[in-house]
């Protein structure tokens, strides 16, 4: 039998796992979800609940890998407990139809990267995005981002945008740090401050009920959960790594990306007059945009940016298009290289409608997001809390040395976890049908 691959190095994992969580998620989604959800009240509880539901399912997605060594499907027989693996299923589906409009997405940042390469972003920001993000140039260059991760995987050279990474993350801090620095000379600062940081605990009571689905859907989004991407990633991870301390890192650097990115967009949306909930998907887009016009070298800037926004996206679809053609090759015994073709054309094939109307993307986020990562998620921990227990605290002592927290982080898996997921499940289906109800029917 093979001796099954390693990380080599704690770094090499720690980027790889940080650079499947840092994407479009915390640059793109968290923005312009906190623009829709309230500002403040939602950051305070998306904060708590990446603390309280977030770092807890990153372990159990981490122990479930290194005890199994195995993908998510073939994880729970390795394990025992076989009926366990449609948990794994569910993932693969969500990981189906979240690479189709993510891809969608990626597309909009490739015809960035090409405006600013040959000019700049339009003329006007809002005009711009529109002609970008929906029609035959959404869809053309949906096609292009599907086949740059397609062709990644297949092609196999991981190596690559494991040591982009490296190069990436810290980039991507620097240039965010420099326009939140930006951000905060112009006028409307002071005004997106005070939406953005200082939570109005009236509207957050009267709110919860909105924005608990989408601040957990968001915990889950960004940190690469519910769909067992982590648990891959475990899979390959000796036994003599901490989890907890690498899982604390990757939250760590996840959420600081996210907040940053949130400091960057409300100053140049509130400068720009535009209603912080207005700016919708497009937020980031045109609000950056904007500001990129009119910046001394903000053509030079903004291209910068959106490269490493289009790296940042790559590496977090390369980890998704990877769970998913590893499911199909191990699923159905088909070759690495017509599996990626077949599942590229696939998902692409699903993207479609949200490439033509933004509706469809929303239709599509917050299905996969709210419900599936959700219920992904879910079964995923009800299993480590009530099934496979003691071992998984046996499993998530190795190379720790300190035992309390197991103790808690168990009884959290048990009893809070399903609790908060339950709750936000049921929210998120009545959202849903309303949703649905209100824009389809
Ligand atoms: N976390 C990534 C982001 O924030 C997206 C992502 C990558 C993802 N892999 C995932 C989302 C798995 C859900 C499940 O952009």
């Amino acid at each position: 039998m093979d001796v099954r691959e390693t990380w080599a190095t704690r770094v090499g994992f720690i980027l790889a796992a940080v650079g499947s969580a840092v994407g479009l998620g915390n640059i793109w989604r968290f923005p312009f979800l906190t623009g829709e959800s309230g500002g403040a009240a939602f950051l305070l509880v998306y904060l708590l609940l990446v603390l309280l539901i977030g770092l807890p399912v990153l372990l159990v997605e981490f122990v479930i890998g290194r005890r199994s060594k195995q993908n998510p499907i073939g994880a729970f027989r390795k394990l025992g407990h076989p009926a366990w693996k449609f948990a794994g299923a569910i993932g693969a589906l969500a990981g189906f139809i979240i690479l189709s409009y993510y891809s969608v997405v990626g597309g909009w940042v490739i015809q960035y990267v090409v405006a600013g390469l040959t000019g700049g972003f339009g003329t006007d920001a809002e005009t711009f995005f529109l002609s970008t993000a929906s029609g035959t140039n959404a869809v053309l260059y949906h096609a292009l981002f599907m086949s740059l991760v397609a062709g990644i995987v297949a092609l196999g050279i991981r190596n690559g945008l494991e040591k982009a990474a490296t190069v990436l993350v810290p980039t991507v801090v620097i240039l965010l740090v420099g326009l939140a620095v930006y951000g905060s000379t112009l006028s409307g600062a002071s005004a997106a401050y005070d939406y953005y940081l200082s939570p109005d605990m009236g509207t957050l009571v009267s709110d919860a009920i909105a924005v608990l689905p989408a601040a957990a859907g968001q915990a889950f989004f960004t940190l690469s959960l519910g769909m067992g991407v982590m648990l891959t990633y475990a899979s390959y991870l000796g036994e003599d790594r901490n989890l907890l301390a690498d899982s604390g890192i990757i939250v760590g650097i996840d959420t600081a990306i996210a907040i940053l990115a949130g400091l960057v967009v409300f100053p140049f949306l509130f400068t720009q007059g535009i209603a912080p909930g207005e700016g919708g998907a497009g937020a980031i887009f045109i609000s950056l945009a904007t500001a990129f016009n009119e910046l001394p070298a903000g053509t030079v800037i903004g291209t910068v940016f959106f490269i490493m926004l289009l790296l940042a996206a790559l590496s977090s679809a390369f980890s998704i298009f990877e769970v998913v053609v590893s499911f199909v090759i191990d699923t159905f015994d088909i070759d690495r290289v017509p599996a990626s073709v077949g599942i590229a054309v696939v998902i692409f094939t699903i993207g479609i409608p949200t490439a033509l109307d933004l509706t469809y993307l929303d239709a599509y986020d917050l299905f996969a997001n709210n419900i599936l990562l959700i219920l992904g998620g879910l079964l995923l921990s009800l299993f480590i809390g009530w099934v496979y227990a003691a071992d998984a605290r046996d499993e998530l002592q190795k190379g720790r040395t300190g035992s309390r927290f197991g103790v808690f982080w168990l009884q959290t898996v048990r009893y809070v976890v399903p609790a908060v997921l339950l709750i936000t499940l049921a929210l998120a289906v009545i959202e849903y049908v309303e949703f649905i109800q209100g824009t389809f029917l």
